[in-house]
């Protein structure tokens, strides 16, 4: 397995769903037994984070604190990365003083070098990319609410609206999976526009595709709403997020709504039993409704934030290093700390 988590293609289909199989399993015996797997004593988790957030900073925290670990949270302005010492140099230092590292990015290729200089695994918390971690917490959620009698291959996912970070994270790890995916949204916003702002522009779509050749999947892309019927998830995430910057002339709104907006008329055409999904923060009254939110029945979007926190757990205990390095020199250099300690007559001996 890499070292890093900065992008599910780098995972295979059983590496992904072994996490969250453990995931699923931590959940039922934290929340049901009350019962905590120390996996993570004695580590410490560095956060990193160029932009703000809600779910993954409480979601990155906790899961480490359940596993008995801690974590350092840096915001901006509050570590020397970004001012003048290089990512580089950065990567290489906090790798040596923390055991597994988190950052939410500005630009993709800085989580991407932060790891290739860090010692300790790095794990992207967003970037304008992709939010790999929001995919597994999303793959979770589903696997946990399957329709009856099918399987996650045999389950249709449609994302509505703007081509985000979010909806191509979904379009991979739904193609990885072998289900169908569907992206309903405007012309200029589709994940074939190539919007998202990666330096060297990736070829998204090939990305999934070859996922499909693997795992049978497919891709569709249409501003045709027909393309989302039978769906068992409708999908969709804001129409201005953190990374966007409003064109002058048209706004937004002008190119999303009403047609892309979920409504329960929407949901009703997706399929009687179709489940809403959102990444949140939504911006009610936008790309979704509070019916649609706040249906009791159809609406996974709380569950969903509350697995952002049990998918992390599965990921910083499969990535971060365990046991240890080097038994023999740590007993010798035991027997030098207890002798000290004795002297100091801290041992009784
Ligand atoms: N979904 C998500 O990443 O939420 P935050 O921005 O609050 O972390």
């Amino acid at each position: 397995m890499v070292k890093d988590y900065l992008d599910t293609n780098d995972f295979t289909k059983e590496e992904l769903l072994d996490m969250v199989d453990l995931a699923i399993a931590m959940k039922k015996m934290i929340k049901e037994g009350g019962r905590y797997p120390l996996l993570l004593e004695n580590k410490t988790l560095g956060m990193i984070f160029q932009q703000v957030s809600t779910r993954t900073r409480i979601s990155f925290e906790t899961a480490m604190t359940d596993l008995g670990g801690h974590a350092q949270f840096f915001g901006p302005g509050s570590i020397q990365l970004g001012g003048h010492e290089s990512i580089e140099d950065s990567g290489r230092v906090m790798g040596s003083l923390v055991d597994i590292l988190m950052a939410r990015v500005d630009r993709h290729k800085d989580v991407v070098d932060l790891a290739r200089y860090s010692a300790a695994p790095v794990v992207n918390g967003m970037s304008e990319y992709n939010h790999p971690t929001q995919e597994l917490g999303d793959l979770m959620t589903m696997i946990e609410n399957l329709p009856a009698g099918k399987r996650i291959e045999d389950c249709k996912l449609a994302f509505i609206g703007d081509a985000t970070q979010v909806c191509v994270s979904l379009m991979f790890i739904a193609s990885k999976m072998g289900m169908d995916f569907v992206q309903f949204g405007p012309k200029g916003h589709q994940i074939t526009d190539g919007g998202l702002q990666v330096e060297n522009k990736v070829d998204l779509l090939a990305i999934g595709q070859e996922n499909c050749r693997v795992s049978g999947g497919t891709i569709t892309i249409s501003d045709d709403i027909e393309c989302i019927k039978g769906a068992d998830f409708v999908y969709t995430d804001v129409w201005y997020g953190l990374y966007d910057q409003e064109e002058e002339g048209a706004s937004y709104l002008d190119v999303f709504y009403p047609k892309y907006q979920v409504t329960p008329e929407m949901m009703d055409f997706a399929g009687p039993s179709s489940q809403f999904m959102h990444c949140l923060p939504a911006t009610r009254g936008e790309e979704v409704v509070d019916a649609v939110m706040d249906d009791p029945e159809h609406s996974l979007c709380w569950v969903e934030a509350e697995n952002r926190k049990h998918s992390i757990r599965a990921i910083l205990a499969t990535l971060c290093p365990q046991g240890p390095r080097d038994a023999v020199a740590a007993d010798e250099a035991q027997a030098v700390v207890d002798a000290r300690m004795a002297k100091l007559g801290k041992l009784g001996l």
